[in-house]
């Protein structure tokens, strides 16, 4: 796509009258009561992504308006446009089945309106992750705006957030800890303002690697949504969209090698969410950077986590905000980052943090290298004759008393399976069992949920369990904690070991050396066949059967193959 300055003259309708083409849309952008003087203004579009399905994004009308301000200050003509959004908790089987729909969708329409550059309006898990993948493949100047966290709410004056809490308080309620009427009690103050999830899940991970990799205004990934920072940070995403425009700094050159990197190391120190491996994967892949697990396990190997917030910590997303936020976090990592990289203001990350002269970090919260909270990455890569092409793990949220464990597997062939067993008394299972759940990944109808964190047998979890091993081929809510084994690629439905675990089989987990094994010989496996999913016909049309012939594994992002670049 062509940078140069065209405003509304730009991709016209073919009418196989190039003049009569202008002249319409100019009347029918006039009929909306625009000037002719206006009109002659470049414009910047908008891709607004508020709905009434997505509590996550409900103060975006109020956003919408300063970043309008700020493009009609600097020069601009702001026109927003609706795309698909993905509210996490309201998409059916799962949001990550529709994240690259959603980028198709943002890609098109960036690429099919009159605009010169674009602001990505996002923050719900996937939508951040789909909006930077249409971005890059559409390479049209873009500047991304989140929507920002949540604050927490109260609870006997407990602080609650959204959804490590959720998860917390569910787990006590099963475990008989919690009465009916107080878990009702909880349900209304755990997403108590608009925003984004308020600890460091994926959209808060997501958030900040967009600012690592260069996409968003320097200090705004982690800014609460209800704060007046966020505002005059829409406004200032304004005005930088309109800098942006005609420039050669596009989201196709501002995320490379160097760029992922940064944001991989990131992603380790704040020991992020592990759904932010798939989606910088997809993004990175958009632009033809491979991401590998092993370049993942060197990077995790030499970076320290440096960010206390939940789950894996304390503090909650305003918390790191008030303490530094992602300056205080990249001023920490600076030794570790590729400096040379251009960000969406024109600068690079050297010259960004040269300017920085913040001084205050609350060291509760946002560790100085010399004294972290871990010395190594939040996250490592398991392989093995289970994973061969590899699998994650949180070891930052797990037990680390379960990093050497050998135990005896219990399967569950499916999420129907799992449901229908896990709280059977009649259930054979030990505390040092490995609970399998198999056919939740991405090739399965379930399209790859976030699942991974199975839950703890009630029979088990009444008897005081808090953590078991767990392994499948699903992902985990960035909200989530355990020892949880995810993303074991191939997965069983493409094919994957995965499905041919027994119950009874041993299974060894090693994070010192990075295995995760089935140890069960090889001959053995080979008698084996994996046992078909009860939903295991091809859909025949509309986007499922895209889908399900388009969609690669979770080691290449789950990405459609027709999308990423020839
Ligand atoms: Fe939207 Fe958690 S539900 S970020």
């Amino acid at each position: 796509m062509t940078n140069r300055i065209a405003g509304l003259r730009r991709g016209l309708t073919n009418y196989g009258d190039r003049d009569f083409s202008l002249y319409l849309r100019r009347s029918f952008a006039r009929s909306m009561g625009y000037s002719r003087e206006i009109l002659e203004r470049p414009v910047v579009g908008i891709a607004n992504t508020g709905s009434g399905f997505n509590n996550c994004h409900r103060h975006f009308p109020e956003m919408l308006e300063a970043v309008k301000r700020g493009v009609l200050v600097a020069g601009g003509l702001p026109i927003e446009f609706p795309t698909i959004s993905l509210g996490e908790v309201f998409l059916s089987p799962t949001s990550l089945k529709y994240r690259n729909l959603m980028s198709i969708d943002t890609e098109e329409m960036i690429r099919a309106q009159p605009m010169d550059a674009v602001v990505l309006m996002g923050g719900c898990d996937k939508t951040v992750p789909a909006q930077l993948m249409g971005a890059v493949s559409a390479g049209l100047p873009a500047v991304m705006l989140v929507a920002g966290p949540m604050m927490t709410g109260r609870h006997k004056g407990e602080r609650l957030g959204a959804c490590t809490d959720c998860r917390r308080f569910w787990a006590r309620y099963r475990a008989g800890e919690v009465n009916a009427e107080e878990i009702a009690e909880v349900e209304g103050n755990l997403a108590v303002t608009a925003g984004t999830c308020a600890v460091m899940g994926t959209a808060s991970t997501m958030a900040c690697i967009a600012e690592a990799i260069g996409m968003i205004l320097p200090g705004t990934a982690a800014i609460p949504a209800v704060h007046a920072d966020r505002l005059r940070a829409a406004e200032a995403t304004g005005v930088a969209a309109v800098n942006l425009i005609g420039s050669a700094v596009t989201p196709n050159r501002i995320v490379n090698q160097k760029s992922v990197e940064n944001a991989l190391r990131v992603l380790l120190a704040l020991g992020g969410s592990t759904n932010a491996i798939i989606h910088l994967t997809a993004i990175a892949g958009r632009a033809g950077v491979p991401v590998t697990l092993d370049q993942f396990n060197r990077l995790s190997d030499t970076t320290p986590v440096l960010v206390n917030l939940k789950p894996v910590g304390n503090g909650y997303m305003e918390d790191f905000f008030a303490a530094g936020g992602m300056g205080a976090l990249l001023r920490e990592l600076k030794p570790l980052l590729h400096l040379d990289c251009v960000t969406v203001t024109g600068d690079t990350l050297r010259e960004r943090l040269e300017d920085d002269d913040a001084d205050y970090v609350d060291r509760t919260i946002i560790a100085a290298r010399e004294q972290p909270f871990e010395p190594q990455g939040g996250l490592v890569a398991l392989f093995g004759n289970l994973a061969p092409k590899g699998a994650i793990l949180k070891r930052s949220a797990a037990d680390a008393k379960l990093f050497e464990h050998e135990g005896t597997a219990v399967v569950f062939s499916s999420l129907e399976d799992l449901a229908a067993r896990i709280d059977d008394p009649a259930l054979e299972v030990k505390p040092e069992d490995i609970l399998v759940l198999q056919n939740a990944g991405p090739h399965s109808p379930e399209a790859m949920p976030e699942a991974g964190y199975l839950p703890i047998p009630k029979k088990l979890a009444q008897r005081g369990v808090k953590d078991m091993v767990r392994i499948s081929d699903a992902r985990m809510s960035g909200t989530a904690f355990g020892t949880i084994v995810l993303h074991v690629t191939p997965d069983a439905a493409s094919g994957g070991p995965l499905g041919l675990v027994r119950n009874g089989d041993r299974i060894r987990l090693s994070v010192k050396e990075r295995r995760i094994e089935l140890l069960v010989d090889d001959a053995a496996l080979k008698q084996r066949v994996a046992p078909a999913h009860p939903d295991a016909q091809k859909p025949t049309r509309g986007y499922a059967k895209l889908y399900a012939e388009q969609i690669l594994g979770a080691d290449e992002g789950c990405d459609f193959a027709f999308l990423r670049p020839q």
